[in-house]
C-alpha cells in the first residue's frame, strides 16, 4: 500500500471533521422544521443526533470534494439525506418484530425509550423527510431527480428492504454462503454504494466516474457488513454501542457462522481491496476513500 500517501491519522480527522460537518448541518436543518409535531420531532432529534459513526453521510462528502474540488451545498444536503434513511433503518432494524434490540448508538433504542409506535412513525417520518429534503433543497432540479432516484432504489424493495427481508427470513435457517452474499449486498452494501455515486452526481462527475465511486462504495459496504458480523462476536456492547452477540442468539445468517471467524477476517480484507481497485483511475486525491476501505474492515466500532 505503498501508492497511498494520505495516513490513517490524515483519514481519522478528516472523518471527525466531515461527521462534525454533518451534525451541524443535522441540528441546522431540525431546527429549521417548526412544522413537525412535538413528540415526533423530540424523537427524531433523539435518534438523529445520536452519536452515529456518520460513515456513508461522509462519503457523500468525500466523493463530491474528489470529483468537484470542494464540498458543495448539495452534497450536504444530500450527506443529511442519506443519514435520515440510514437512521431509519437502524430505528426500524431494532423493532421487537425485527432485530428486537434495547441498545443503539450508546442509548436506548427508539422503542425503548418512546414506544413501538412512535418509533415506527419516526423511522416512516426520517425515511419521508429524506426525500423532501432532496426535493426542496437541491440547486438544480435534474440533479434532485438524478439523487432521488439513485436513493430510493438503494433503499427500496429492490435494495436495503429486499436484504432486511432475506435477513430475517433466513433466521433459524443456515443460509448459503451465496444467500448471505445477497443479505449483504442489498442491507447494507447498496446504501454505501449510492452515497458514494450520490456524492460524485453532486460533484457533477463523469458517468465513468460515478460508476467506478458505486462499484467502490458497493465493495466497502459488503466489507463494512462482513466487520459487523464480526465485531457482533468479537466487540463488548460497550464498544459497539449496540447489543453484542445477538446474531447468533436470534440464529442470524453471518460471516462467521458460515465461513468461520478467520474466512471472514480475510474476507473483509479482500474487499477493502476490491474496493481500492475500483479507485485505479484517481489520483492521490482519493488516498483517503483508499485509507477509509482498509480501516472500515479493521475499525472496532
Ligand atoms: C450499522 O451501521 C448498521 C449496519 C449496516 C451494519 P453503522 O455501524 O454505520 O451505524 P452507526 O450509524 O455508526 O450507528
Ligand atoms: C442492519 O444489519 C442493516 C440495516 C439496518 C439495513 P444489522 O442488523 O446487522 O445491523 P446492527 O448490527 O443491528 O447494527
Ligand atoms: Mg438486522
Ligand atoms: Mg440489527
Ligand atoms: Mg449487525
Amino acid at each position: 500500500m505503498n501508492r497511498i500517501k494520505a495516513d490513517k491519522q490524515d483519514f481519522k480527522l478528516s472523518l471527525t471533521k466531515k461527521a462534525d460537518t454533518v451534525n451541524r448541518a443535522i441540528e441546522d436543518y431540525l431546527a429549521e422544521q417548526q412544522d413537525i409535531e412535538p413528540q415526533i420531532k423530540k424523537a427524531i432529534s433523539y435518534v438523529l443526533n445520536a452519536p452515529g459513526k456518520r460513515i456513508r453521510a461522509a462519503m457523500v462528502l468525500w466523493c463530491c470534494q474528489l470529483c468537484d474540488g470542494n464540498i458543495n451545498n448539495d452534497a450536504v444536503n444530500t450527506a443529511i439525506a442519506v443519514e435520515m434513511i440510514h437512521t431509519y433503518s437502524l430505528v426500524h432494524d431494532d423493532l421487537p418484530a425485527m432485530d428486537d434490540d434495547d441498545l443503539r448508538r450508546g442509548q436506548q433504542s427508539c422503542h425503548k425509550a418512546f414506544g413501538e409506535s412512535t418509533a415506527i412513525l419516526t423511522g416512516d417520518a426520517l425515511l419521508t423527510m429524506a426525500f423532501e429534503l432532496l426535493a426542496s433543497r437541491i440547486s438544480d432540479d435534474s440533479i434532485a431527480i438524478r439523487l432521488i432516484k439513485t436513493l430510493s432504489q438503494a433503499a427500496g424493495p429492490a435494495g436495503m428492504i429486499a436484504g432486511q427481508m432475506a435477513d430475517i427470513a433466513g433466521q433459524q435457517t443456515q443460509g448459503s454462503l451465496d444467500e448471505l452474499r445477497y443479505i449483504h449486498k442489498n442491507k447494507t452494501a447498496k446504501m454505501f454504494a449510492a452515497a458514494a455515486a450520490l456524492g460524485a452526481i453532486c460533484g457533477k462527475a463523469t458517468e465513468n466516474k460515478i460508476e467506478s465511486l458505486y462499484k467502490y462504495g458497493l465493495n466497502i459496504g459488503l466489507g463494512f457488513q462482513v466487520a459487523d458480523d464480526i465485531l457482533d462476536i468479537s466487540a463488548t456492547s460497550r464498544q459497539l454501542g449496540k447489543t453484542a452477540g445477538k446474531d447468533s442468539k436470534q440464529g442470524k445468517t453471518t460471516y462467521p457462522s458460515v465461513i468461520g471467524m478467520q474466512q471472514s477476517k480475510k474476507t473483509a480484507s479482500q474487499l477493502a481491496d476490491r474496493a481500492i481497485e475500483e479507485l485505479k483511475d484517481f489520483d492521490s486525491n482519493a488516498d483517503l476513500l483508499r485509507h477509509l476501505a482498509l480501516e472500515l474492515v479493521k475499525r472496532t466500532n
